[in-house]
């Protein structure tokens, strides 16, 4: 079964998170192309697919140009989404709102919804101040001044969990290989998932 991991990025941690998910979903013995959106030209070789992008206001518009110029075929194939965007280590904003659903961008419905995406996952991410930005919007962005409280800089992915959430996708699609008859392949166990792997 062919896997196609798509990601957008600016700074390179969502790579790291396509690349980390792609790790997960080969060790189940899937075969996995982890590609940045605007380089794949062809999606018709691919038997499922997961689709994530960091979070700039929003995914990254290359990201939801993927997602739209494809949604017939994608929406033909069991498919997941991800953002990497949150910052910090509390899972709670000041007026103790979860801070991965107040993350979620609203034309993630919409394009989750047009390809019947089974989910989308939420990722802590990284900022690096010292990196320069990218583009017009995200100058502006870290130059607003009520920003510096979302822009909080370190790494704060968690690596056990994008572990946790890719060894889910690899047991659905093991799932529906087997009740398509075409037997079972071996899903990495998330429970072997140890703290030490979160990274924190
Ligand atoms: C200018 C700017 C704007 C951001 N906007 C958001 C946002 O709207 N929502 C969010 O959750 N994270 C936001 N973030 C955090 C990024 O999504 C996070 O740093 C992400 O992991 C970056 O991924 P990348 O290195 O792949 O570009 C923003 C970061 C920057 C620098």
């Amino acid at each position: 079964m062919n896997v196609l991991v798509a990601y957008a990025t600016h700074h390179g941690a969502t790579r790291e998170i396509a690349e980390g998910i792609g790790a997960t979903l080969g060790q189940s013995g899937l075969h996995v192309s982890v590609e940045q959106v605007d380089r794949t030209r062809d999606v018709s070789g691919y038997d499922a697919f997961v689709i994530g992008s960091a979070l700039y206001c929003g995914w990254l518009k290359e990201a939801t140009e993927f997602v739209r110029r494809n949604r017939a075929t994608l929406a033909r194939h069991p498919l997941w989404l991800f953002s990497s965007g949150p910052l910090g280590t509390s899972p709670t904003d000041p007026q103790g709102r979860d801070v991965r659903t107040t993350a979620v961008p609203r034309e993630i419905v919409e394009l989750g919804n047009a390809v019947r995406a089974r989910d989308h996952h939420v990722f802590f991410g990284a900022y690096d101040p010292a990196a320069k930005p990218v583009g017009f919007l995200e100058r502006a962005f870290r130059l607003v001044p009520n920003n510096a409280a979302i822009l909080q800089a370190g790494d704060f992915r968690e690596w056990g969990e994008i572990k946790t959430w890719a060894a889910t996708v690899a047991g659905e699609l093991a799932t529906d290989r087997s009740a398509d008859g075409k037997g079972v392949a071996p899903a990495v166990d998330p429970t072997r998932v140890t703290e030490k792997e979160t990274g924190r």
